[in-house]
């Protein structure tokens, strides 16, 4: 069911909780406050506790009420990206039950962009934990209608707010005595953040790293096999099948082909991903063939997602 700002509000504050709008993908929230919304998070997504949620605010008061200290290092950052898709690692304070951490010491914050949820996010005394709106290790939601497909039943309703325009989550940054470590690619590029911290930052987004227990090898993934590869050895190898090819831009070939950007722009390819990869889930393949794109900008975090959300 698609609600209105006021019921959406309202739910919120009687700890429901519901699909809301961010720029990078959908997200389900709940009062992160409430260790009562937060379980529920936890329930509807069919989600393991190991996994910590990131925290959603839209003023400094409500950072402040989040977190025990904010470090100097993140200032420029939070400048040049908030409202946006960054999130950033900070010692926890204790109003934010372990739960939401996973037992953490430190908590995942963002201040999002999408102006529907920022108003949302302003009208509420509290701030809201939101994972993706996806169950657990599917492709996470870029429309509304993909949140009430998968999760309708299970929560209170998706706020309206259109199609998510960056379209891959947000990047994770954390810093340790003064050494930036990227823990998740998304849609911030890493170029921009060295550009605006005018240093090198390590990228550890493997998922043996206890840091970021979300980063699982499988995930994002679709139901149908999707191999990720360069297309001829893929064609060669599924020889027989039924198979579609996600490609870059488009690809000539006697096959079935989706370009996530028949211009060759990384970020109108991020802005399709994930729903292109669900078309094709539903339209009957036995194989879909991805294709790696540039390794660069945004180029990485789509490469990272078809990753995870291919067979090893
Ligand atoms: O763009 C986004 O970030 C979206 C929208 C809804 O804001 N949210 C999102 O949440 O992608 P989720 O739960 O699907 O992914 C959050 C990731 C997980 O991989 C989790 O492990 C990591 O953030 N994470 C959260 N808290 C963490 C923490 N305290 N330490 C390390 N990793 C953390
Ligand atoms: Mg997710």
């Amino acid at each position: 069911m698609l609600i209105t700002q006021f019921q959406a509000h309202h739910l919120l504050t009687r700890n429901e909780v519901i699909g809301v709008p961010t720029e990078t993908v959908y997200g389900l929230a709940g009062n992160a406050f409430s260790e009562t919304a937060v379980a529920k998070i936890f329930e509807a997504k069919n989600r393991p506790t190991f996994d910590p949620l990131i925290v959603h605010v839209a003023s400094h008061e409500m950072l402040s009420e989040v977190v025990s200290h904010v470090p100097e290092e993140y200032l420029e950052l939070m400048q040049h990206f908030w409202p946006g898709p960054l999130t950033l690692l900070f010692q926890k304070s204790t109003e934010i039950p372990d739960l939401v951490t996973s037992g953490l010491p430190k908590v995942a914050v963002r201040w999002p962009a999408h102006p529907e949820f920022q108003a949302l996010l302003q009208s509420l005394p509290f701030p809201l934990a939101a994972p993706s709106a996806n169950p657990f290790g599917y492709i996470s939601p870029t429309s509304a209608q993909h949140v009430m497909d998968q999760l309708g039943d299970k929560i209170g309703g998706v706020l309206e707010g259109g199609e998510c325009e960056v379209g891959v989550e947000s990047t994770i940054v954390d810093v340790e005595n003064g050494e930036f470590k990227v823990l998740r690619l998304g849609g911030i590029a890493v170029e921009d953040i060295e550009r605006v911290i005018g240093k090198k930052v390590a990228v550890q987004t493997s998922s043996s790293q206890p840091a970021a227990p979300g980063m699982l090898d499988q995930h994002y993934a679709p139901k149908t096999k999707l191999w990720w590869g360069d297309i001829q050895e893929g064609l060669k190898l599924f020889e027989g099948k039924k198979i579609a090819v996600l490609s870059f831009m488009a690809s000539e070939g006697d096959y079935f082909n989706q370009p996530l950007s028949a211009r060759g722009s990384l970020t109108e390819a991020a802005a399709h991903l994930f729903k292109y990869m669900r078309q094709l889930d539903g339209q009957g393949w036995e194989v879909i063939i991805a294709e790696p794109l540039p390794n660069i900008g945004l180029g990485r975090a789509i490469n990272d997602r078809l990753l995870r959300a291919s067979i090893k």
